[in-house]
């Protein structure tokens, strides 16, 4: 860092003699700066570890936690520094910024936790799960060109890949069954497809994708695999299955508080370049960007994602177990007759579980109605909301609500039952307290 412009900056503490009697990042921090080095795979052992061997950043005063910089624009000393960083002879890599809708140190941080959480070598925050989404797959396919999607995904990524992507950039896509690995290789047309787009853990039907076969089938025909692992932080790592891009609505488990909108892509630092490029980026251009302030709160809720996951999935498998024996038809991949059980057992990472997300197929939706007001509101086991990944339990009936976008048709081709209860389960007051407060309402199903 010596001789790097925040370094010799006149306000810049760090350069103060006294600044040595401090923890800095270069003394506690090994060389793996995700942004520009790959990590070695073996730091990878698993998502905790991970974000363990990140880079830590000191506060500006020795802080143990980074300091916000809640600058918008940042000062040089000589004015050829502006037209070098323009140019990108110099970046972030050597601490030299231009702007927040560019680059900013604080969310650059939560890029390269979120970079460890996945395994990949660079990640980039936004100001929403939709803006990840929909800015990564603008950059990677132009006009006239082709997606496959499993049919199976967020109400709002299928309304996004269905109507606003052919109509705004005439960019089409082909929804089929990812389970169904043969109709996939058939369905990519090589020199035309350019995305293969699923999410790891599908949204609501929690379908398990097989990440290794479908990265491997895309690949051979040169196609990029980008993965949505919402549903699943720590749970499942998709890069290091040979996914190529992860994106995240952070919104959900990464907040972890249901107080904040936010989503990441995490990929290879050439696709971050590209996507900051100033002529042709799409976070550059189209400007969602995350607010310092808000990437500061993030990065001080990852380090718990591990303790939190582990509870969220701990309890769903419980509840998923108890409510099939009480006949009801419980959907979760930690049971042993879901049929994507075995895939979850072999590709997820070892201490997770299955996740926090389970559902119950009430078949209609008055059952599924009668079932959430007995929980809401008679026995408060959970609250009615969409949404997933807070510490209270949420509930919601997927067809008339995230689900909606999607047509009869297209509900029934992703396999989403018109009673199907999506429930989030959370780790507030005690397992067997909330389950107490299950059981009383199963008079009323
Ligand atoms: C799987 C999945 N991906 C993406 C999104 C969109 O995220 P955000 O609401 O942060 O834009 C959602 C939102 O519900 C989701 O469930």
């Amino acid at each position: 860092m010596a001789g790097s412009i925040q370094n010799n900056h006149v306000f810049s503490s760090s350069s103060s003699p006294s600044s040595k009697k401090r923890m800095t990042p270069d003394d506690f921090n090994r060389d793996d700066d995700i942004i520009t080095k790959k990590l070695p795979a073996a730091t990878f052992e698993d998502p905790v570890s991970a974000l363990a061997n990140a880079r830590h950043e000191f506060g500006e005063h020795g802080g143990v936690n980074m300091s916000i910089e809640a600058s918008a624009t940042f000062t040089v000393m000589e004015p050829e520094t502006l037209s070098r960083m323009f140019t990108g002879e110099l970046g972030p890599d050597r601490d030299f910024f231009i702007y927040s809708r560019h680059f900013n140190p604080t969310v650059l941080t939560l890029g390269r936790q979120m970079a460890a959480l996945e395994g990949t070598e660079a990640a980039y925050c936004t100001s929403s799960g939709m803006s990840a989404i929909s800015s990564v797959l603008l950059q990677l396919v132009s006009s006239g060109e082709h997606i496959v999607a499993s049919p199976t995904l967020y109400g709002g990524t299928h309304a996004f890949l269905t109507h606003f992507l052919p109509r705004s950039s005439n960019i089409k896509t082909t929804f089929v069954d990812i389970r169904d690995l043969k109709k996939v290789k058939e369905a990519i047309v090589e020199g035309y497809t350019k995305v293969l787009f699923f999410e790891s853990m599908s949204n609501p039907t929690l379908t398990v994708a097989n990440i290794p076969e479908l990265s491997r089938i895309a690949h051979e025909k040169g196609v990029t695999v980008v993965v949505d692992n919402t549903f699943a932080p720590m749970v499942v790592s998709p890069a290091r299955l040979g996914a190529d891009v992860v994106v995240h609505s952070i919104s959900k488990y990464i907040s972890g508080g249901g107080d904040i909108i936010a989503g990441a892509v995490c990929g290879a630092a050439s696709l971050v370049n590209s996507m900051m490029d100033l002529h042709q980026g799409t976070l550059m251009l189209l400007g969602p960007t995350m607010n310092a302030k808000v990437a500061f709160e993030l990065s001080q809720r990852i380090p718990h994602l591990g303790l939190r996951m582990k509870e969220h999935s701990h309890r769903t498998l419980i509840y998923a177990r108890r409510m099939k024996k009480m006949g009801l038809k419980a959907i979760y991949p930690g049971l042993e007759d879901h049929p994507d059980h075995h895939l979850a057992k072999s590709i997820f990472n070892k201490e997770y579980g299955y996740g926090g997300m389970l559902c119950l197929d009430m078949q209609t939706e008055v059952r599924a109605n009668k079932l959430m007001n007995g929980l809401q509101n008679n026995t408060r086991f959970g609250l009615m909301a969409v949404s997933l990944g807070y510490h209270e339990t949420l509930m919601s009936c997927s067809g008339n609500s995230t689900s909606s976008e999607l047509d009869e048709n297209e509900q029934a081709l992703a396999g989403i039952s018109p009673g199907l209860v999506r429930m989030s389960i959370g780790y507030t007051g005690t397992l067997e307290q909330r389950w107490g407060q299950f059981e009383k309402v199963s008079h009323l199903i």
